[in-house]
């Protein structure tokens, strides 16, 4: 795609670093109070890396996201994408959520081109909602509704509207979160495909344990630590080996049980864990 000189359509056809320096959010809690959720937030994200973003509901995960793609600001620290401050609705990023928030009356290719940036030409649009129907594998289905399609299937649109954005961050909330067992297994891997394909810089919050550590590059465990107000960076976890990843191996299975105390879940609950994946059939499907 051609470089334009405008700021809006800064899209890009490579990865971004995104850089958290000491971030933190509180939000006011009435009486001029106010309430940390966040704290000392540090990381960098390498360009083209998969990071997961682990922690228990409400300690601030989706406000993390939401501050990179520039909805939600910090109250202390900064957020950087290449470089440079997030900016508001900030073009860099795209982003996906838990429901495919896909508009009914519209096909699924139509839904597709919403997230191309504004200004592409009718040509380049065709041909760029052609290559992502093709490959989330819904090219049969492009003149379909939302309706008409399966869950999965409209969360790979969802996905495909993200990526025709061309983002050179992608930011995943809980993408699979409300998708059957098969079908999220199956999203995971056509999102390292998509990866593969383009590596851009994913953030994927997540609470599913086994995702991020198929999914991620680093794994980073959010959490209070002792008494004090407001969640930071409790661990950070380089996940072994290349992907696709052996979901049953030994090394996984340590750095899962890691994980789940980490959140809170006692030994039992982690040894089910490790029992119910060994049940899931080999990969791919
Ligand atoms: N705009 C807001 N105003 C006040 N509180 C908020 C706002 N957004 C999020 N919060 C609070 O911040 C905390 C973290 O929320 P969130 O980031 O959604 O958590 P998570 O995604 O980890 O479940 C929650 O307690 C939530 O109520
Ligand atoms: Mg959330």
């Amino acid at each position: 795609m051609s470089s334009t000189a405008s700021a809006h359509v800064a899209t890009a056809d490579q990865a971004f670093g995104v850089s958290f320096d000491g971030v933190g959010r509180a939000f006011p809690s009435g009486k001029g109070e106010s309430r940390t959720v966040l704290r000392d937030v540090t990381i960098d994200v390498e360009p083209g890396e998969i990071l997961a973003i682990l922690g228990t509901s409400g300690c601030g995960k989706s406000t993390l996201l939401r501050m990179v793609g520039g909805l939600d600001a910090p109250t202390a620290g900064s957020v950087r994408i290449d470089g440079s401050a997030a900016a508001t609705y900030d073009a860099r990023c795209a982003v996906g959520f838990q429901e495919p928030r896909l508009l009914p009356w519209r096909s699924i290719a139509e839904n597709i081109a919403l997230g191309l940036p504004k200004r592409t030409p009718a040509s380049s649009a065709r041909d760029t909602v052609a290559r992502l129907i093709d490959l989330v594998g819904l090219s049969d289905f492009a003149g379909h509704r939302p309706r008409e399609v399966s869950g999965g299937m409209a969360q790979r649109t969802s996905l495909a509207r993200a990526l025709a954005r061309n983002p050179g961050v992608l930011l995943l909330d809980e993408p699979f979160g409300a998708l059957d067992a098969l079908t999220r297994l199956k999203m995971q891997d056509l999102l390292l495909d998509v990866h593969a394909a383009a590596p851009t810089t994913v953030l994927l919050v997540t609470h599913d344990v086994d995702e991020a550590l198929q999914l991620a590059d680093r794994i980073i465990l959010l959490g209070r630590e002792g008494d004090t107000a407001g969640a930071t960076i409790r661990e950070t976890i380089v996940v072994p080996g290349h992907r696709p990843r052996d979901r049953g191996s030994a090394e996984l299975a340590e750095l899962r049980g890691r994980l789940l105390a980490g959140l809170g879940i006692d030994r039992h609950g982690e040894a089910r864990g490790i029992e119910s994946t060994r049940t899931i059939p080999h990969y791919p499907y």
